[in-house]
């Protein structure tokens, strides 16, 4: 074929495709079969293929891009992206119409009723019809650039049906579906849940990797242009047919009202109907659709005067509450946990509700086997709002605060100025379990494989007590335990011993100290540069941080003038766990020395400076190129000819792990390529 063929056979096709996509993910409505549509998407791409030089933004084979990016660039809206009144009842709403009256002078008037989508604003940026740009808003008036993940959305047309210059602004949302979907394939990889479909849709444009975005299936509805310039629309409808008729997508349950008791009819509706959707909407949003008239009222400094949002309240289910149990915590506070009849609420399913503590338990006045109504507090964390006394049936059984810890038997204690209840035992099993799996946590000391299951055997087979004996563990310990196999025993204890060299913060973090989180833990560290220093430290030097308040300092003092805290200090010293900001220059072990390697493709754990720093602290040589004198090569992810250079000079080939056993446990290595 030639080239003035194909380019307008490339043409018709993308075009074709265009159409189609819009038919199915807009509209919703498709007119060919998948595998239409597919052959379709397949001639293109050949030709594409054989006619690189036809490749253009616009085709839809580019929609998700090469590389990903090194940051986010910020972007300067040419109008403010401003945010909504909110009202929260029908008197705001009815408030808001009366606004208007008065502003105006005009007491009949058409309003718009929008559903208000859960999700994040975006400004997408059309050129001459082309899409040149998609932003975040950011704080409104800045946000970020991220075109690469918008366009791998396939409801945003790259190309207008009109040659027009305009900003569309919508919301990014993502459906229930694929959230749902989402969040079993990440407790299949265990890896942490997002909260909602809005922080998953959030965390997806967030990603310097169009390929993250493409996966995640996110949708976007178009409700403004950012300016009306040069064009003549009257009303806010009319806007919206005029956005819809170019091809992008506008929510289809979207009318015109004229009276304030009919539009809270409406609210009232959505509200109730709103799990019906597939998506999240959070309210509604009514506005005046009179463009002269929005113009006339304006904007505060926030929001328009012309709009205003109608929040729904959480969900509120009813359900029973089964049972009550009491969970102790790390710092052995004992929390009541009610345990519900499981229902769903807001799009997922609840069957626990914490009641935090005695006060609030007797305040709620709960009982085992009571008809209680929950909500999602902020949309996320269960809570009991009410019982029902009226259904109390009289078998309900009342439930008072043990005296006991539940895991020691111990007694607990209210100390004075607390509200929890408190199992002060030093040597409490669950305590001491969940003090070491905080221990091992991620913003902690991080090693990996010792989660909870793994903490438990360690406790009951007697081999920890407190988190410094995880330092002398041996393999003989560990083989043997349950399904701890050769494997995993070398991986957890590699990792123990990395954990050594971690900075001071993340030691002091790991040590649980009350009202130490991870940014307190920095700001101490910051402060008080070695642990000695922290231990030495009086209240007054603490408080003289603006950070620290006397909550913290008196948890502070007091945790480094307890006795038992003490000897665990000095047994993890001993181990030669890092106690300070810096990690100590490994003087010790020069095991690299007259060694030669070269550094090659990307490692997950090792920067390609953090490696060479490392290999250099250990005696080690880099070079940048592959020789017969290379030692080693370290090949991470797509790593490429320099990995194949060393399989033809046969050079040794390291992957990540095998260069972090090296590197870590300071394996003897000798020259002539052997690890042992
Ligand atoms: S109109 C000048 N319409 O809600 C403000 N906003 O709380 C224009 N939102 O930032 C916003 N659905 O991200 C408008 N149908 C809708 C909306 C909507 C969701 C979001 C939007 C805005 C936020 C305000």
């Amino acid at each position: 074929m030639k080239l003035i063929e194909a380019k307008k056979r490339v043409e018709e096709l993308r075009e074709e495709i265009a159409k189609h996509d819009y038919y199915y993910y807009v509209q919703d409505s498709p007119v060919i079969s998948d595998r239409e549509y597919d052959l379709l998407r397949r001639k293109l791409e050949e030709l594409e293929k054989s006619f690189p030089e036809l490749i253009s933004p616009d085709s839809p084979t580019q929609r998700v891009g090469g590389k990903p990016l090194e940051a986010f660039n910020s972007v300067n809206h040419k109008t403010p992206m401003l945010s909504l009144d909110n009202a929260f009842n029908i008197n705001e709403l009815r408030d808001f119409a009366l606004r208007i009256k008065n502003l105006t002078g005009i007491t009949e008037m058409e309003y718009v009723v929008e559903p208000k989508i859960d999700g994040l604003a975006v400004s997408l940026l059309y050129e001459d019809g082309m899409l040149v740009r998609g932003a975040t808003r950011g704080d409104g008036h800045t946000g970020e650039d991220i075109t690469h993940n918008i366009k791998t959305i396939k409801s945003v047309p790259l190309k207008l049906r009109d040659r027009v210059t305009l900003e569309a602004r919508g919301e990014i949302y993502m459906p229930r579906e694929a959230f749902e979907q989402l969040n079993n394939k990440r407790v299949a990889e265990a890896l942490p849940l997002f909260a909602n479909p809005r922080n998953a849709a959030a965390g997806s444009v967030r990603q310097l990797d169009p390929r993250v975005a493409a996966a995640r299936q996110l949708d976007l509805f178009i409700f403004t242009m950012g300016s009306y310039e040069g064009y003549t629309f009257k009303t806010h409808f009319e806007a919206l047919e005029y956005l819809k008729k170019i091809g992008l997508r506008v929510n289809p349950h979207i009318n015109i009202y004229k009276y304030m008791e009919e539009i809270i009819e409406v609210c009232q509706e959505w509200s109730a109907r709103r799990q019906d959707l597939p998506y999240e909407i959070d309210g509604a949003v009514i506005k005046v659709n009179d463009l002269k008239l929005q113009e006339q009222l304006g904007f505060t400094s926030k929001s328009p005067r012309w709009a205003i949002a109608f929040k729904f309240a959480a969900e509120q289910v009813e359900t029973e509450v089964e049972d009550i149990m009491v969970s102790v915590g790390r710092t052995g506070t004992l929390t009541p946990i009610a345990l519900l009849k499981p229902v769903k609420v807001s799009g997922s399913v609840v069957k626990r509700a914490s009641l935090h503590n005695e006060d609030i338990l007797q305040e709620k006045e709960v009982k085992i086997g009571d008809r209680v109504i929950i909500h999602k507090a902020g949309d996320v964390i269960p809570e009991l709002v009410k019982v029902i006394k009226e259904k109390r049936e009289g078998q309900e059984k009342e439930f008072n605060m043990p005296e006991e810890c539940p895991a020691c038997k111990e007694n607990v204690v209210r100390l004075p100025g607390e509200v929890a209840l408190r199992c002060i035992n030093a040597t409490c099993p669950v305590q001491t379990y969940e003090r070491i799996v905080h221990f091992s946590s991620r913003g902690a000391m991080d090693i990996e494989g010792l989660g909870l299951a793994v903490a438990l055997q360690l406790w009951e087979n007697n081999l920890v007590r407190d988190v410094s004996d995880l330092y002398y563990l041996k393999r003989e310990d560990l083989i043997g335990l349950e399904r701890m196999g050769e494997k995993s025993v070398h991986n957890l204890l590699v990792s123990i011993e990395k954990s050594k060299n971690n900075p001071l913060n993340k030691l002091l973090y790991g040590l649980g100290l009350r009202f130490v989180g991870e940014k307190v833990s920095k700001i101490l560290a910051e402060n008080f540069p070695s642990i000695e220093k922290i231990m030495e430290a009086e209240t007054e030097e603490m408080l003289s941080i603006p950070e620290i308040g006397p909550r913290i300092a008196t948890s502070v003092y007091e945790f480094f003038r307890g006795k038992s805290n003490l000897k665990v200090i000095e047994k993890l010293k001993t181990a030669g766990v890092n106690v300070c900001m810096e990690p100590p220059k490994k003087e010790r072990d020069k095991t690299l020395e007259g060694l030669t390697f070269v550094l090659t493709g990307k490692m997950e754990r090792y920067s390609r400076d953090e490696a060479k720093e490392l290999i250099e602290s250990m005696g080690g040589r880099i070079t940048s190129s592959v020789s017969k004198n290379t030692d080693f090569v370290v090949a991470g992810e797509n790593s490429g000819s320099k990995h194949d250079q060393a399989i033809s000079l046969e050079v040794k080939i390291l992957d990540e792990k095998e260069f972090q056993e090296l590197v870590v446990s300071g394996q003897q290595v000798q020259k002539g390529n052997e690890v042992t």
